[in-house]
């Protein structure tokens, strides 16, 4: 499979290493990984102006950074999300991302989606969980799993034997 991970964190810590573990195991696994580092890129919010389903035929009228994850987007056959929590949900970044592919509708090819979130805290995942849980639904995408990594657990070599493993039975 062709796996797209779009990488909220605008930094390289927890989240980076949930990402490199699981391509640790997709790529072992014989499948094609490629990171899109979304919180580090700049993506504004989507202006609601429907320009994209009146006369830009699925193309946004805001020219960003949006235009180097949206062919990948596009073609991968799973989507990943990763992403720290912020206030109880992933990051601006990754929100912006993911609101402003209203351009294009519903990802053509993907069968399935996973998502990966890393927080100082647990039990902080709700938001984050309800919205990818709605996500798969409205795209009839195959919720592959959720992981999720609190304090302590980030970077711990089980934690990252547990994504690895994850990644290595899709
Ligand atoms: C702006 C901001 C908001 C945060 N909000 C939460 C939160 O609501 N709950 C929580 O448990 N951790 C919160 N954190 C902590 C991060 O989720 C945590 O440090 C995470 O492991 C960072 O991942 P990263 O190293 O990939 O950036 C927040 C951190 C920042 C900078």
């Amino acid at each position: 499979m062709k796996i797209a991970i779009f990488n909220g964190s605008p930094r390289l810590e927890n989240t980076a290493a949930m990402i490199k573990a699981f391509r640790e195991g997709a790529e072992a696994a014989g499948h094609e990984v490629e990171e899109y580092h979304v919180g580090r890129m700049k993506i504004a919010g989507c202006m609601g102006c429907e320009y994209c389903h009146t006369k830009g035929e699925g193309r946004c009228v805001q020219k960003d950074d949006l235009e180097k994850i949206l062919p990948a987007y596009e073609e991968a056959d799973m989507i990943v999300f990763a992403s720290p929590v912020y206030y109880f949900t992933m990051t601006a970044q990754i929100e912006a991302a993911i609101q402003r592919v209203y351009c294009i509708g519903k990802p053509r090819k993907a069968t399935k989606a996973a998502i990966l979130l890393s927080s100082g805290s647990p039990g902080v995942y709700d938001g984050a969980i309800a919205q990818f849980k709605a996500y798969t639904g409205y795209t009839k995408i195959e919720n592959a799993g959720i992981i999720t990594a609190h304090g302590a657990e980030n970077k711990s070599a089980a934690k990252l034997a547990e994504i690895r493993d994850f990644a290595s039975k899709l």
